[in-house]
């Protein structure tokens, strides 16, 4: 029976999630996104309840931003979850700029979230700036569940919006998932972000490879080509970016 790919329901929140934790369970990441998460290296029940219900609160704020659960059919279980805004129409600064902190933080937690999270925001907002685009904020697979195409499944949701929309994807990897965007077409954004030791606490930076993808209905955009020669200004892009 087939994988198939929808939109999430209000009532699907919390698994959707439970397969987001689980996918990124023991990625240092998830611990400075939630320190308070954690009791003896676990997430903790209450702390999943209330995320999902901030959750849900939170996506009546945002209308272009898409949750998409992977269903199994055999079995009715949630297997996969992605996070997409579709921003099909320009942004003036005030709609993209970048948020103001990690505001669900407070003092030194605060600041090292904003240290691992601000130069990916401000590397996205220099390179996308208002134009039209499709943002894959997350891709999880439950660990149970990968290697069965369902990464690439949620994956070619986001990438089939653009190729209507005649925009770029655009995305933060992780090193896991580097193969996969390079099977899907993805090119990589010349320079990286490189999360530090001191941020992390690892013995070793963390690469942050960047990805895009154009359009194959709008060929005569070429975003890498551009940004190689230091390109970014928004006006001459919106007119290649439209046509
Ligand atoms: C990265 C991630 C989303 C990939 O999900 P996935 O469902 O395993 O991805 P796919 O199954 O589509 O592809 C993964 C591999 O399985 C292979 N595969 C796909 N279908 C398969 C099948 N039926 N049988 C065997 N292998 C299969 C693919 O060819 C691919 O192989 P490769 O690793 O050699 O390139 C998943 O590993 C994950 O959630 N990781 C943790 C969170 C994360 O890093 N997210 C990315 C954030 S940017």
């Amino acid at each position: 029976m087939p994988l198939i790919v929808l939109p999430i329901t209000p009532s699907d929140i919390r698994s959707v999630y439970d397969v987001y934790f689980s996918a990124f369970e023991g990625n240092v990441m998830l611990e400075i996104l939630f320190p308070m998460a954690f009791i003896d290296g676990k997430i903790t029940e209450e702390f999943r309840a209330g995320h999902a219900t901030h959750q849900l609160e939170y996506l009546k704020s945002t209308p272009l931003e898409h949750t998409l659960k992977c269903v199994d059919t055999d079995t009715n279980e949630i297997v996969g979850m992605a996070v997409y805004g579709v921003y099909f129409k320009e942004r003036q600064y005030d709609e993209y700029k970048s948020p103001s902190g990690c505001e669900w933080l407070e003092g030194q937690e605060r600041k090292r979230c904003e240290k691992l999270l601000v130069p990916l925001w401000k590397k996205k907002e220099e390179l996308l700036e208002g134009r039209p685009h499709v943002y894959c904020q997350v891709l999880a697979v439950d660990p149970k569940h990968q290697k069965r195409g369902i990464g690439a499944l949620l994956m070619q949701w986001g990438i089939d919006v653009a190729e209507k929309l005649k925009v770029p994807i655009y995305l933060e990897s992780t090193l896991a998932a580097v193969r996969l965007y390079e099977k899907m077409g993805f090119d990589r954004v010349k320079g990286s972000v490189v999360q530090k030791p001191e941020i992390t606490g690892l013995d070793h930076d963390i690469e942050v490879p960047l990805f895009y993808k154009m359009p194959k209905s709008n060929p005569n955009f070429d975003f890498g080509h551009l940004k190689d020669k230091g390109y970014t200004h928004r006006t001459e892009t919106r007119t290649r970016v439209m046509v």
